[in-house]
């Protein structure tokens, strides 16, 4: 699995407008590092740049050590071919807030799709894989239930053995839990905390600060395009050195469900 990432300098804008104004980050394997910010900061740009399915306009990133959509020649970059950004884009497995199961499969075959049709691996051997990774999520009981037959909460811890049946290097998560009933929150956090356990490098876009505090190594904040503040959990989200920072994290715990709505 391993799975250390290299972020530097990373650009993008829409137009006139910058969304990343150089952002740096490393992500060491077996690490897990939470991305905090106010709306419109820059952070789900920040993944989907991690994952190529945007092009940077500067800078670059690398999944143990290899550059993804991009291919260093003659000491320049020149982007990748399709299928190698997808070859790429296989060592990262990515949650999004809204779970994006197919609905007319069943939870087994969300999971086993991937692994069968994409990697071409051996139908029974995936099969039994997916079953112990829904077994692994809680969901042993509703492999072959319809996602609209599953609780929203359900359908994410889904969307999560989904991803993890890919055998990703690093598991990107943006909000995983921001479209969430309150109630159904805890259980799909409980499964990010068990892969996080069981040394899974990832980044967690999160509002939920409790969760941050609790299981990241590192806290990033991010603000206006760039990473304010960075290190370890507990020191950033306590005793933040940036005003900024500190702005935003006694605003999330004044109005909680605000920052989640913002995040639609
Ligand atoms: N495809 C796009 N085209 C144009 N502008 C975009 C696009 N995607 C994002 N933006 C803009 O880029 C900025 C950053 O957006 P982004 O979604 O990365 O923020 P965010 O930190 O994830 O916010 P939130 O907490 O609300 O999810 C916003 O101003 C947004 O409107
Ligand atoms: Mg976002």
């Amino acid at each position: 699995m391993a799975g250390g990432l290299r972020l530097r300098g990373l650009r993008k804008s829409y137009g006139d407008l910058e969304v990343l104004r150089g952002v740096d980050l490393d992500v060491e394997p077996g690490e897990v590092v939470c991305v905090i910010g106010p709306s419109g900061s820059g952070k789900s740009t920040l993944l989907r740049c991690v994952n190529h399915l945007e092009v940077l306009d500067g800078g670059f990133v690398q999944v143990d050590d290899v550059l993804v959509g991009y291919e260093p020649r003659d000491g320049k970059l020149y982007e990748s071919s399709e299928r190698e950004v997808a070859q790429a884009r296989l060592r990262m497995g990515m949650v999004f807030q809204q779970f994006n199961l197919f609905s007319h499969l069943t939870a087994l075959r969300n999971v086993t799709l991937g692994p069968t049709k994409v990697l071409k691996r051996d139908p029974g051997e995936v099969d039994r894989e997916a079953r112990a990774l829904l077994d692994r999520v809680g969901l042993a009981a509703h492999a072959d239930k319809l996602p609209a037959q599953l609780s929203g909460g359900q359908q994410q811890r889904v969307a999560i053995a989904r991803a993890m049946a890919m055998k990703p290097a690093v598991m990107l998560f943006d909000e995983p839990t921001s479209a969430l009933d309150p109630e159904l929150v805890g259980e799909v956090l409980t499964v990010m905390r068990g892969l996080a356990e069981q040394g899974m490098t990832m980044v967690v876009v999160t509002h939920e600060i409790g969760f941050a505090h609790d299981v990241a190594d590192t806290v990033v904040f991010m603000d206006d395009g760039v990473v304010v503040e960075s290190g370890p959990a507990h020191q950033v989200l306590t005793t933040p050195t940036s005003e900024r920072t500190a702005g935003f994290l006694a605003h999330v715990r004044r109005h909680p469900q605000k920052e989640n709505d913002h995040a639609q």
